[in-house]
């Protein structure tokens, strides 16, 4: 398959490891051929959002349950987002068992900033698999996170596995959103 237009992949970081799993997204997505365009929000601007049809956006959680402070500066600027028609996949990084309480809690503040922008979101992850209290990107329930949950610090032997099963599935679930 290919998109008429390329996916956006839009992350923040602090010491990169989110930039990194957004390079792995892409080259899923490159296998796959579909193009995609990688961002760190810092080199941007809330409105390069709207320019694309499909964005999955990459958050890592800080300091218990703190926001990753490059998107945390555009927190005004991502409710008042226009993004009626495009398509929303977020994966979040964090540490469960050092910030069990707090788990990718950054990944829910994302859904809840863009949950006025008119878009829809994709890609909800089972929490199976993972050990943690609490989180805010849980959704109903405690069964589903809002978006793929990826832990560098505790099991970086399951990224590359999650990060392909997770493109598989966005892929069924963009064609199935675009019938
Ligand atoms: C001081 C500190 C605080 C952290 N706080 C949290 C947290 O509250 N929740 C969580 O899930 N992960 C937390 N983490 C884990 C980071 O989110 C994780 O290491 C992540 O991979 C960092 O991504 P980045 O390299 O893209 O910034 C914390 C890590 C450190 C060192």
């Amino acid at each position: 398959m290919s998109l008429a237009t390329p996916i956006a992949i839009i992350y923040g970081t602090d010491t990169n490891n989110t930039e990194e799993v957004a390079n792995k997204i892409a080259k899923q997505w490159s296998e796959l051929g579909q193009a995609t365009e990688i961002f760190n929000i810092s080199d941007i601007d809330a409105n390069t959002l709207t320019q694309y049809d499909f964005l999955i956006l990459g958050i890592p959680t800080w300091d218990f349950g703190g926001i990753q402070s490059d998107w945390e500066d555009l927190e005004n600027e991502l409710t008042e987002l226009d993004l009626k028609g495009k398509l929303i996949a977020l994966y979040g990084l964090g540490d469960q068992f050092g910030y069990a309480d707090y788990f990718l809690d950054a990944m829910g503040w994302m859904y809840e900033k863009l949950q006025s922008s008119g878009a829809t979101f994709i890609g909800q992850w089972s929490t199976e698999g993972y050990d943690f209290t609490a989180s805010r990107a849980c959704i109903n329930g405690k069964d589903h996170f809002i978006g793929l949950g990826i832990d560098e610090d505790q099991q970086f032997e399951l990224t590359d596995e999650r990060v392909e099963q997770w493109v598989i599935q966005l892929y069924a679930e963009m064609m199935a959103e675009m019938e």
